[in-house]
């Protein structure tokens, strides 16, 4: 099977990026990264991507005089890449509904909770305000609402005494950069069906990690 043509969406420092560009590089991986697209022009992973050797490109939000304006513009851009999948990764703008439908089922995105809890900003802080003991990450694939929609992967995280958020950040994205790889080789390999906000799949599941293991 040929690789999908895959881009990933970025606002800043791209680490979730850099960990699925190293994961697309193992033979055999069904996700090709082609393209890595910023609404800011000064996201560091920028950089990195362009060092990679794949292309790079800059849609600043501010230069859209309205939401819907800017999606069209991503949309043209994907397509002239000859994108089938979009990974969100730190990708810190909502989506218009007509994208998202577009898009519907081939665009994930990455949050660093377990949800349906601690949906939006400031997780970290929000979790240990909240006084849970175990948080984690999810991989679902995008709805309208933020940070909603079918869940694909999810790995947990306990929360340790004496953790603040920066502590409980550092190793949730430890988390998230071995949960994402797996979650788009899911999608990317195509052996999954939704039902509603389940999604199945026939492929083998991790049962130190919970996770399944294309
Ligand atoms: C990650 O922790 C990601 O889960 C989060 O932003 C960070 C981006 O880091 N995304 C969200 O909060 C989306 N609601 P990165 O740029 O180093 O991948």
């Amino acid at each position: 099977m040929t690789a999908r043509r895959t881009a990933i969406l970025i606002s800043g420092r791209g680490s979730n990026m850099r960990a699925l560009v190293e994961a697309a590089k193992a033979p055999g991986f069904p996700a090709r990264i082609d393209l890595v697209l910023s609404n800011r022009a000064d996201a560091a992973g920028l950089d990195f991507a362009a060092a990679e050797g794949i292309s790079t490109h800059v849609l600043d939000h501010k230069q859209f005089r309205d939401r819907h304006t800017f999606d069209e513009a991503l949309h043209r851009v994907l397509v002239d890449h000859g994108i089938e999948l979009v990974c969100l990764a730190g990708f810190m703008r909502l989506l218009g509904g007509d994208f998202v439908s577009i898009w519907q089922d081939r665009m994930i995105n990455i949050h660093p909770s377990l949800l349906p809890a601690f949906k939006g900003l400031h997780t970290h802080e929000r979790v240990l305000e909240a006084g849970v003991r175990i948080t984690g990450c999810t991989v679902h694939f995008v709805r309208p609402e933020m940070d909603a929609g079918p869940i694909i992967a999810q790995a947990a995280v306990p929360v340790a005494p004496g953790d603040t958020a920066d502590t409980l950040a550092d190793r949730v994205l430890a988390a998230e950069h071995a949960t994402y790889p797996k979650a788009l080789a899911i999608v990317a390999s195509g052996r999954f069906s939704i039902e509603g906000d389940r999604v199945s799949t026939d492929l083998p599941v991790d049962p130190a990690l919970g996770l399944f293991v294309p």
